[in-house]
């Protein structure tokens, strides 16, 4: 008689999605929370396969991708066709698509509307915005709509015009202050979770630990709940400029370089291809091609 099971039973350790409660969960048991930024399907699945818990479609795209200056042009098409691709290579990550400029400041109505499109159409688990006391309308609507929102303060991108650049934020008590209150006013709206950028890390220390939602910092230091980088940064994929608070883990441009300026040298000097890289066709195929009209 067989001994082989039926059905195997479900190990104890197999991997499952990561929801937002999965984050709270983090935080509660004080275990980091690991989060990336990814545009595309291999990145997706490189990411996913690496066991990151959260994927943040960051319109960060705008940059490191489209080559925007910043990250005001990037529109609602451009992310949903993004978030799709990214949908298609990740399976247990949570899924983060982040609301581009103009999006969600027009109206509540609107806000709603775009948000959906993201669980709707591009198959993200939640939607990321950026802002504080002003957004907390949009944030209500959205979350009463079912739909998670992860909030984004400090160092906000699409208002790098108001802010003066791209330059740390809540240096001082009195911005100090302002951050930490908004931090409290997006939790009580709803956020499921906050992005704290460029801040100092006594001031993202605080918030993290006056917050039941877990943080996830980005040059905000070590005492968020979780990280968050853009991966083109962490991998030196864009060449224009590098935080300081960025650790690149590879050098992928200059990889990239290299094997460009391989290919066309060994095209130039016919190196490639070679008979290992060519399709074959038996002689008995070609005699036949040959035999009417000798074509060769
Ligand atoms: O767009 C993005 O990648 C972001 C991260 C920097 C948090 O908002």
């Amino acid at each position: 008689m067989s001994t082989i099971p039926l059905t195997q039973p479900q190990s104890l350790t197999a991997r499952k999605k990561v929801t937002t409660r999965v984050f709270q969960l983090k935080k509660q048991r004080q275990e980091p929370i690991t989060m990336l930024t990814a545009y595309d399907y291999p990145t997706a699945m490189a990411l996913d396969k690496a066991g990151i818990d959260a994927i943040l479609v960051g319109d960060s795209m705008g940059m490191v991708v489209l080559g925007y200056k910043n990250t005001l042009p990037v529109t609602m098409e451009e992310m949903i066709h993004h978030c799709k691709a990214v949908a298609r290579g990740a399976e247990f990550a949570l899924l983060i698509g982040d609301m581009p400029f103009l999006s969600y400041q027009v109206s509540t109505a609107e806000a709603v509307r775009n948000a959906g499109r993201f669980l709707q159409e591009a198959g993200m688990d939640a939607v990321k915005l950026e802002g504080g006391r002003e957004r907390i309308e949009a944030i209500r609507a959205i979350v009463s709509a079912g739909i998670p929102v992860m909030g984004h303060l400090g160092l906000t991108p699409q208002s790098i015009h108001l802010l003066g650049g791209f330059r740390a934020q809540g240096r001082d008590a009195e911005t100090a202050r302002l951050i930490l209150e908004d931090a409290l006013s997006l939790e009580s709206a709803g956020c499921f979770s906050i992005v704290l950028e460029s801040m100092p890390r006594r001031l993202a220390d605080l918030i993290s630990r006056r917050l039941s939602v877990p943080t996830i910092g980005i040059g905000a230091g070590s005492g968020c709940d979780g990280q968050v980088l853009v991966t083109h940064d962490l991998l030196g994929l864009f060449d224009r400029f590098t935080p300081s608070f960025v650790k690149q883990y590879a050098q992928l441009y200059e990889e990239m370089d290299r094997a460009f300026r391989s290919y066309i040298e060994e095209v130039k000097t016919h190196q490639f291809p070679t008979e290992e890289h060519s399709i074959d066709m038996s002689d008995e195929e070609w005699e036949a091609l040959n035999r009417e009209k000798n074509y060769g």
